[in-house]
């Protein structure tokens, strides 16, 4: 019977006798279990919890519960609150992460077509939903499409799942501060056979299928490919086609967008796809078997297709497909291949030819989306997402099935380790009064494959060095050393190579036929440098490239052989196939590399907080409504799940130690605690928290109580956050009111010493005569007496004669009431827009001029953008398009248009374009971004469009952003007819210079200036050009932006004269010379004579220096000196007043 309360705790609707979390039962086994899951199913209620692990069955079908309100729902939610979903993990996992600053994986497991990849599909959309802004390149749309390309190359029809993964994948996502940084995937074991052969009702990987249904006549002639029945390695190509051609041909369109948009180029995807074609080509190369045990090639089409498209001669590609050479004492042997031979070495060749090509997409993949920033990388925190082959039971299991159930196995270890064992060492370590719970220990079985040196995968590595070894004697060894083991039984016919093994998912059969050479994966004598020639620098690439002990391709960062030593290589028509410089490491067998792989992917995990998913399959089929009892009691058997709610019932799932919890919830204690027991427990006394223990160095907390603290947690940062705000909106309301008092009063000071300068002046200017007059009048020996008596000097200028002290300028923070300057030309997207903007495109470096400026825009328009779509049919710009205006333009431009009226404009800031349209409330701006293979794309959607004509027509169709707001009619210009005053007439073939120079006053202007000197002039903030402009183009931006005038990019017009008086200075109260002002020189060492005109740098050197030593005007002005306003030094002195 479920707890009355469970409901009520656990949020959601559940139906009588449901609970949304299996753990809250108090009565529990394995039928009560069952009828929960499968009530729940029938009601299409995929999701249960088992405390904080997720269990999904698939329900084959589409269920309205991935929806955008479901999607908002979950974010950063308490889990109780809402019924279990994929979500709620994306949720626990991003929110532990930000909160813990620890790294965090979800490891989603599950038979093969349980739903492990669509799960990890939901995961990372949703996790990427709750970064708190799109950021730069669109990183996200490029992490979430990465999907369908490697299920292009890496997924396949089985019988067990049309969509089917064969690899595994650890997908990290990389974070920092919440935001989303970028993406590394690891690539677990391809299951390469596949593309030579694969099982009845089973199809080779999709991407073949895709690029027959896909691709254009003229492509597949470009590919030299036919149809798809002509070729040996798709078992059942056509019949396939024609079930789903319509599919495929939507998925090829897709493979291609995602491709455009994760930045694979236009030559990436034809080497690629060349390379798809070779290989089915090479498959075509048939053998008659010859005399003496040799072959020869029996289809020579095939031949010389191949060995075309591969770019060396066809006599070359025979003699390494039906000949070995070695070098045995200095003598180069060849010795003839029997068919089967040449076959496997076909066979061999293609294998590796796919298999590096998928290393290769993973690679680019992985260099396309690492974090950009190396410096961010350091305190970044990440989410693993691992989605692995599932458990796999076929009537024939071969080598590969072997590798798949060994990883699955140890999956179930890792889960085990976490969820009974070290939980219960724990247990028992911190003096915890708990009751054992006994669960299926794997240990032994992983023991069965891995262990050194008596390990299946040993005596397999073993037998393969041994040329004469077989599978058959590699199977006799299993016998010998494991019959007696309870998990292996060896076959009763010693003349098979079978042998069974009992995996905690049941009994699998394998057949050892296969295993070596599986293992030793060889390819012929020089095949690696024959392929290292080739005309293709995809093919060229990675077989330069070197694997490493994992498996995973590094590639050589500069090209191993130029094109033109290719050249000469091909045209020689001949590599040494004995030099053995083949760059796969030798010795490394597929196993070794598997387990080596393992290892790290465990040693990574380890090292991250897990996020259990456990995917069941309701029935064999993939039939929706179909839950069959047996198949899913057994699923929940092996994987201990009764034992998993058992635990998660009665154990303590959080365990932190007093240091972390203290730290983390200290604020929900009243009084400043210790971080220990003691401080542990007031915490948890104060948070009301009820059935946690207190352990010697941790607290055990049960799963739901993480959920209780962080709650009251947030409820009191969010009123700390309220008070916060209160205090600080009362105390700087406060300070604005001084501060503008403050001003107010400065600028009447200002005003007044102005007004008083001139009498001033004259007045200090009349008594310096007297002065002067009477020195000159003094008997000769005045001063020398004067020096000697030591008599303090006299202020020669009396204080009150001095106009009154300039007030220190106020706090350069100080709030102005003028407006903010309109500097939006490289603002182009604001927060509402929810997406940053981009960091400048590299790709052109400075061959169109520094990227920023008008006429490198131009240049790149000119040059590269005639096929943008920008001109229609005619040559005429199209009616949307606009030239180099700004985001404030454009709104201008859109405001009093219809809802959806919209233009595209080119950008100053970067090379590329802005989509601006008209919503409800406001004009929106959004990136539009051009890919590595050249097409377009509205930065944040996901569809790539060759033309930027194609984007406006799809984008009329279909939404943009959340809302989905359509383009409706396009903003025409607002100038006449007059095709030179459109604001794209710069862009215009012809004339565009002149245009520019020439132009009205509403668009953009400059007369009879250089393109240079040209200031761009917003038509609402038209300025006459004024002979100032070129002391304000000096002043700080910080200086520019508040003045209102001399704006970065706009014609400056006379400085405001309030700004310029606040900011005079005399040439000696620069800094720079403020070591005079501390330590002045003597004083007459040259007297002017009376009348004489001061000079142009501020007149006599004199009397300013003695105004500052003397007086505090000359300080107050050196404060104002400091202050970064200030800094314009060109600023010419006050003109000097009349005599
Ligand atoms: N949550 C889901 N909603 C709808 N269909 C699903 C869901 N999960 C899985 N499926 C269906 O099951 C198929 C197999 O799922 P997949 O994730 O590829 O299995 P696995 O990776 O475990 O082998 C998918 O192609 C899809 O048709
Ligand atoms: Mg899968």
């Amino acid at each position: 019977m479920p707890r009355q309360s469970s409901a009520s705790a656990l949020g959601g609707s559940v139906v009588d006798g449901e609970v949304n979390d299996l753990a809250t039962l108090t009565h529990l086994d394995e039928a009560v279990m069952l009828r929960q899951m499968k009530t729940r199913y029938q009601r299409d209620v995929i999701y249960t919890y088992v405390g904080d692990i997720l269990v999904a069955i698939n329900p084959f079908k589409q269920l309205k519960i991935y929806d955008r309100e479901s999607v908002t729902k979950y974010k950063r939610t308490k889990k109780a609150l809402l019924p279990p979903h994929i979500y709620a993990i994306a949720d626990a996992a991003y929110s532990t992460m930000v909160d813990s600053g620890k790294n965090q994986c979800c490891v989603i497991s599950g038979e093969s077509g349980a739903g492990k990849t669509e799960s990890t599909k939901l995961l990372i959309n949703q996790v990427i939903e709750l970064c708190p802004t799109k950021t730069t390149m669109g990183l996200e749309q490029k992490i979430i499409q990465v999907n369908p390309l490697l299920e292009a190359f890496g997924n396949a029809q089985t019988v067990m799942n049309d969509n089917s993964s064969r690899f595994g994948k650890y997908i990290q996502l990389k974070f920092k501060g919440g935001q989303v940084l970028g993406a590394k995937i690891n690539e677990y074991l391809l299951e390469k056979s596949r593309v030579v052969s694969q099982s009845v009702g089973e199809e080779n990987f999709h991407i073949f299928y895709y690029m027959f249904a896909g691709l254009s006549k003229e492509e597949m002639q470009q590919y030299r490919l036919t149809n798809a029945d002509s070729y040996r390695y798709l078992s059942q190509g056509e019949s396939c086609l024609r079930k789903r051609r319509k599919e495929c041909q939507d998925a090829f369109n897709d493979l291609v967008n995602a491709m455009d948009l994760v930045g694979f180029t236009e030559e990436n995807q034809n080497n690629m796809f060349q390379v798809m074609s070779i290989v089915l080509n090479m498959g075509n190369i048939e053998f008659n078997e010859g005399a003496n045990d040799s072959s020869s090639v029996k289809t020579f089409d095939s031949l010389k297709t191949t060995a075309e498209l591969v770019g060396i001669e066809p006599k070359v590609l025979e003699s390494f497909l039906t000949t070995h050479e070695t070098m045995t004492a200095g003598e180069v042997i060849t010795i003839n291949l029997t068919k089967q031979k040449a076959e496997d070495a076909r066979d061999a060749m293609a294998k590796a030819l796919y298999g590096r090509v998928f290393s290769w997409i993973i690679n680019r993949v992985n260099s396309l989306l690492a974090p950009q920033d190396d410096s961010q990388r350091g305190d970044s925190t990440q989410i693993g997402i691992l989605d692995i082959f599932g458990f796999e039971h076929f009537e024939k299991n071969s080598f590969e099935q072997c590798c798949i159930n060994v990883a699955n196995e140890q999956l179930q270890f890792f889960f085990n380790e976490h969820i009974f064992k070290w939980e219960q060492e724990e247990y028992r370590k911190e003096g915890i009064d708990f009751k054992e719970i006994v669960y299926l220990d794997n240990k032994p079985l992983l023991s069965l494959f891995l262990e050194k040196p008596i390990g299946l995968f040993s005596l397999l590595d073993e037998e393969s060095r041994f040329p004469k070894a077989t599978d058959l004697s590699f199977v006799g060894k299993l016998n010998q050393h494991f019959g007696k083991l309870e998990h292996y039984v060896a076959s009763k016919d010693s003349r098979t190579p079978h042998f069974v093994v009992k995996h905690y998912a049941g009994e699998v059969k394998y057949d050892g036929d296969g295993f070596l050479e599986k293992n030793r994966d060889s390819l012929p004598s020089g095949a690696v440098e024959l392929l290292q020639i080739s005309k293709n620098d995809l093919i060229h690439d990675i077989f330069m490239a070197t694997l490493t002990r994992t498996g995973t391709m590094a590639l050589k960062s500069r090209r191993g052989r130029s094109r033109k030593t290719r050249n000469r290589l091909q045209a020689a028509g001949r590599v040494s196939r004995t030099a053995g410089k083949g760059t796969s490491l030798k010795g490394v067998t597929v196993s070794a590399q598997f387990k080596n792989s393992l290892t790290v992917l465990m040693e990574k995990m380890n090292q991250c907080n897990p996020h259990f998913i456990r995917c069941i399959k309701p029935n064999m089929g993939k039939r929706p409504n179909d839950f069959q009892d047996d198949f899913v009691i057994a699923q929940l058997r092996y994987t201990g799940m009764l034992e998993t709610t058992r635990i998660r019932r009665e154990g303590f799932a959080i365990r932190p130690d007093f240091n972390e919890f203290v730290n983390r919830f200290k604020h929900l204690a009243p009084l400043k605690i210790g971080q220990d027991a003691n401080g542990a427990r007031k915490i948890l006394q104060a948070a009301d928290i009820k059935g946690y223990h207190i352990g010697k160095t941790k607290v055990f907390l049960k799963y739901f109580h993480i959920d209780q603290l962080t709650d009251k947690l947030e409820r009191i940062h969010k009123a700390a956050t309220m008070w916060q705000k209160v205090l600080r909106g009362h105390v700087d309301r406060r300070r604005v009111k001084k501060l503008r008092e403050k001003a107010k009063q400065e600028k009447q000071q200002v005003a007044d010493f102005l007004v008083q300068l001139p009498s001033n002046l004259v007045n200090t200017s009349k008594r310096m005569q007297a002065i002067m007059a009477a020195d000159f009048k003094r008997p000769h020996d005045y001063f020398k007496a004067k020096a000697k008596a030591k008599e303090p000097a006299k202020p020669l200028i009396a204080l009150n004669d001095m106009p009154p002290p300039l007030p220190p300028l106020a706090d350069e923070k100080f709030p102005r009431d003028d407006d903010e300057d309109d500097d939006d030309d490289e603002d182009e997207f604001d927060e509402n827009d929810e997406v940053k903007p981009m960091p400048i495109s590299k790709k052109h470096g400075a061959k169109f001029g520094r990227e920023g400026t008008k006429a490198a825009s131009v240049r790149w328009f000119k040059e590269t953008q005639a096929k943008s779509g920008a001109k229609n049919e005619e040559g005429n710009f199209q009616d949307w398009f606009h030239g180099i205006i700004t985001r404030r333009r454009a709104e201008q431009l859109l405001t009093n248009k219809d809802i959806g009226a919209f233009l595209v404009r080119v950008s100053e800031s970067r090379f590329g374009y802005s989509l601006s349209f008209r919503v409800a409330t406001r004009v929106k701006h959004f990136m539009i971004d051009q890919t590595m293979s050249g097409k377009y794309i509205v930065v944040g959607e996901p569809k790539v469009h060759k033309s930027l004509h194609d984007l406006v027509v799809y984008h009329q169709r279909c939404g943009i952003g959340d809302e989905h707001e359509l383009l409706s009619v396009p903003c025409g210009q607002d100038s006449g007819d007059d095709e030179d005053e459109f604001d794209y007439a710069d862009l215009m073939d012809h004339g565009g210079e002149q245009a520019l120079m020439f132009r009205s006053p509403s668009s953009t202007s400059s007369i009879g200036q250089s393109p240079n000197m040209r200031r761009r002039v917003h038509s609402g903030h038209h300025r006459p050009v004024s002979t100032h402009s070129a002391q304000h183009q000096q002043f700080p931006s910080g200086t520019q932006s508040r003045g209102g005038t001399g704006s970065r990019g706009y014609a400056a017009g006379p400085p405001d004269p309030g700004y310029r008086q606040q900011h005079m200075m005399y040439p000696d109260e620069d800094p720079r010379n403020r070591r005079h002002a501390t330590n002045p020189p003597p004083m007459f060492s040259a007297p002017k004579l009376p009348g004489q005109r001061l000079g142009p740098g501020g007149g006599s050197p004199h009397m300013p220096q003695r105004m500052h030593s003397n007086s505090s005007v000359g300080q107050g002005q050196m404060r104002s000196a400091r202050s970064p306003r200030s800094t314009a030094r060109n600023e010419a002195p006050p003109p000097l007043p009349p005599r």
